[in-house]
């Protein structure tokens, strides 16, 4: 006999947050009379110590098995409940998380009445899934005690030093034939001026005598095969390969400059050079007689493409200083479009302005100095913010601090560490605050110019915090993943292998089995549970344990239950979308309350049966959410799904449906007024009332 399912409803007032606009006792009343509900209660502060101890209580005194919260964020506050339910003997996948603060009484506080129809729908959405739920296993791996570092650098060897240090074996591989990376071309390091090869010779030093590390030169990754705790890594040095087994790596492949051809002159002269090739000099302590020099910060950077290089003010300081050391009567100048120093920097840049003698000149944002050549000098043509008016600099020498972008090897390591990259060329980490050095890929983590350009000093201090993180689930001797992943219904699958091309962590294999069919199987230690496999299958033999179609399904249906014409249904990824609804809520910023959100751990998981199921029943329009393109935090999901919605098209435009009523909107986690945006264009496209 099947279990009875007994619903248990909590219903959070958040101070004021979500009580202040919400009529929360109208919410738990209305929880109350929805099939499957036993008990559904109110409170102040439900992620309360105390109240958590009330929701075990009521776990077991009205027997519930399954519990749904309607409260803050999934994205904060998911773990704290699920622990709630392991303590109270429940699986913690027979929880549903429903967020009325950061999708409701945040973005309609001036609309009450909308806001609490919204949030009861909201809870009678989640109730709908409750319904399905089913337990869920974490999967527990053994995990050994070595780890593979790729990257010489300051920062690898730094990584290693601190696994090492805690007695597990690190092997780094290097691709160039001596390790120190970048250090190896810096003169100094700022903002203490100490001497870079000294300092890095005192590294090389200890990984030296270090015996639990072992170093490979011209050495690069070729092949990387497995998942956390049982990576197989092949090696190629030289003619030779080797197969390294590991159970946790670290990517600290560092950085480069951009080349800035075609910039401020560079290419044209042979007298503008960027910092780079000014430490060159500076090491060999001879500036070829420049008397006159000009340095030109954020060549390249804070504009649309990049972002500020963030150590740029620093370096053209601490090698002005330089300049003036080795010729005090040398004549420094540095643009700059406002320094970004910190912290005791600023002591440094005093230092340099009084001391030094260096001369500053702000320029505007939209106005790069230009830079010519004339009877064998440099002319430097700057607008002053200070003086207001535009002056010409004679130079014999021009430095660009120019912007930085990701080591080459970025581009081949992505696809065999299985992770994602930034239109800059750098790593991207698996949740900027909540997990900055991990990858999304377990036991994979990021550390240094790896993630995005930064000073030795933030370099070493990173290599620290993810030998930590790496060196948890070392010394634990486990790690436990998700228990959400794929499952194949052998009953249904043909054994295409669609799946096994669509997965991106090779996560998918097929098997014999009798009569020589062939079956997909899944490999649940790598399943990352995104879902697109589950929404390829041309057969729908994959489901997502957690995320079913019959959930997403049911969450559809309950939407749209009422009024479904004034309905925009929004599939939004966890990551990124999810992030962008939440940056909305917590800014305030108010939008139309015609949008119900479905959430999925990726776009990829959207199925083409949700869309149209949607407009079967009537939605007003769809709108699908993932993260910004090549962001997905599962490497490929977004562009599948993007492929999928275009092949979509024509297909609802055959059925009768206006495919003008799909949208989709990838976004940042920051991306909050995008969001709002497209709510409030679709809300007025599509002529639905507010
Ligand atoms: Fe956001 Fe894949 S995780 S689109």
């Amino acid at each position: 006999m099947s279990e009875e399912i007994r619903i248990g409803v909590f219903v959070c007032d958040c101070g004021t947050n979500i009580g202040g606009v919400i009529n929360v006792p109208e919410v738990v009343e209305y929880a109350k009379t929805l099939d499957g509900v036993v008990f559904a209660d109110e409170g102040k502060w439900i992620c309360s110590v105390d109240y958590l101890n009330k929701i075990k209580e009521s776990i077991a005194q009205h027997k519930l098995n399954r519990v749904v919260v309607a409260c803050c964020t999934p994205r904060t506050h998911e773990p704290i409940f699920k622990s709630t339910l392991k303590e109270a003997g429940l699986n913690p996948y027979l929880l549903e998380f429903v967020s009325i603060r950061e999708q409701s009484s945040w973005v309609h506080r001036s609309d009450p009445a909308a806001a609490t129809e919204k949030a009861k729908e909201l809870v009678r959405m989640g109730v709908a899934k409750a319904r399905l739920l089913e337990p869920a296993e974490e999967i527990r791996l053994p995990v050994g005690k070595e780890a593979l570092v790729i990257g010489g650098g300051v920062t690898g060897m730094s990584a290693a030093l601190a696994l090492a240090g805690q007695g597990f074996k690190v092997w780094i591989v290097e691709r160039s034939d001596k390790v120190g990376g970048l250090l190896n071309k810096l003169t100094r390091i700022a903002p203490l001026d100490i001497d870079a090869e000294s300092f890095l010779q005192g590294i090389i030093e200890r990984v030296k005598a270090e015996p639990n590390i072992e170093v490979l030169l011209n050495a690069e990754v070729e092949s990387i095969e497995g998942y956390v705790g049982f990576f197989k890594v092949k090696v190629k040095q030289g003619e030779n390969a080797r197969e390294l087994s590991v159970s946790t790596i670290i990517a600290a492949t560092g950085m480069n400059e951009i080349d800035p051809t075609g910039l401020c002159g560079y290419g044209k002269s042979p007298k503008v050079i960027t910092q780079l090739q000014l430490e060159e000099k500076l090491k060999r302590g001879d500036l070829g007689g420049a008397k006159k020099v000009v340095m030109i910060n954020c060549v390249g950077s804070r504009n649309e493409q990049r972002g500020c290089c963030n150590i740029g003010c620093l370096t053209s300081i601490k090698n002005a200083k330089h300049i003036k050391e080795l010729d005090p009567q040398a004549e420094v100048f540095i643009l700059h479009r406002g320094l970004n120093l910190k912290g005791m920097d600023e002591v440094y840049l005093k230092d340099a302005m009084e001391k030094y003698r260096i001369k500053f000149i702000k320029y505007p944002d939209d106005r790069l100095p230009e830079v010519s050549e004339e009877k064998g000098g440099l002319t430097v043509k700057v607008f002053d913010l200070l003086l207001g008016e535009e002056v010409k600099l004679s130079a014999d020498l021009v430095v660009l601090t120019v912007a930085l972008q990701g080591d080459e090897s970025v581009e081949r390591l992505k696809g065999l560490l299985k992770v994602s990259v930034n239109p800059e060329g750098f790593y991207q980490e698996a949740h900027i605050k909540l997990r900055p050095l991990d990858f999304s890929t377990d036991g994979v983590y990021l550390c240094g110019a790896a993630r995005s350009p930064k000073g030795v000093r933030e370099s070493m201090e990173e290599a620290m915090g993810a030998a930590m993180r790496a060196s948890i689930p070392m010394a634990r001797g486990y790690v436990e993943s998700e228990g959400i992943v794929a499952v194949v219904d052998e009953e249904r699958c043909v054994g295409c292998g669609l799946c096994t091309k669509v997965c991106a962590y090779s996560a998918i294999r097929l098997k014999e089995v009798e009569g020589g069919k062939r079956k997909a199987e899944v490999i649940k230690a790598i399943c990352k549970g995104c879902g697109t496999c589950a929404a390829e299958c041309p057969k729908d033999a994959i489901n997502i344990i957690h995320y079913t179609d019959q959930q997403i399904l049911a969450q559809v249906e309950a939407a749209l239950a009422d009024k479904p014409s004034e309905k925009i249904i929004a599939f939004c990824c966890h990551w990124c979308a999810l992030g962008a609804v939440d940056v909305a809520g917590v800014s305030r910023f108010e939008y139309p309350p015609n949008i119900r959100i479905i959430r999925v751990m990726c776009s990829g998981r959207v199925d083409t049966r949700f869309v149209e199921r949607a407009f079967e029943l009537g939605a007003a329009g769809v709108l699908v959410a993932g993260c910004e393109f090549p962001t997905c935090h599962y490497i490929s999901g977004n562009y599948k799904c993007k492929e999928r919605i275009e092949k979509l098209r024509p297909k609802l435009a055959q059925k009768g449906y206006d495919p003008e009523k799909l949208w989709t909107v990838w976004l940042s986690a920051a991306d909050g007024p995008k969001f709002v945006a497209t709510v409030k264009n679709m809300v007025e496209k599509l002529g639905l009332r507010r």
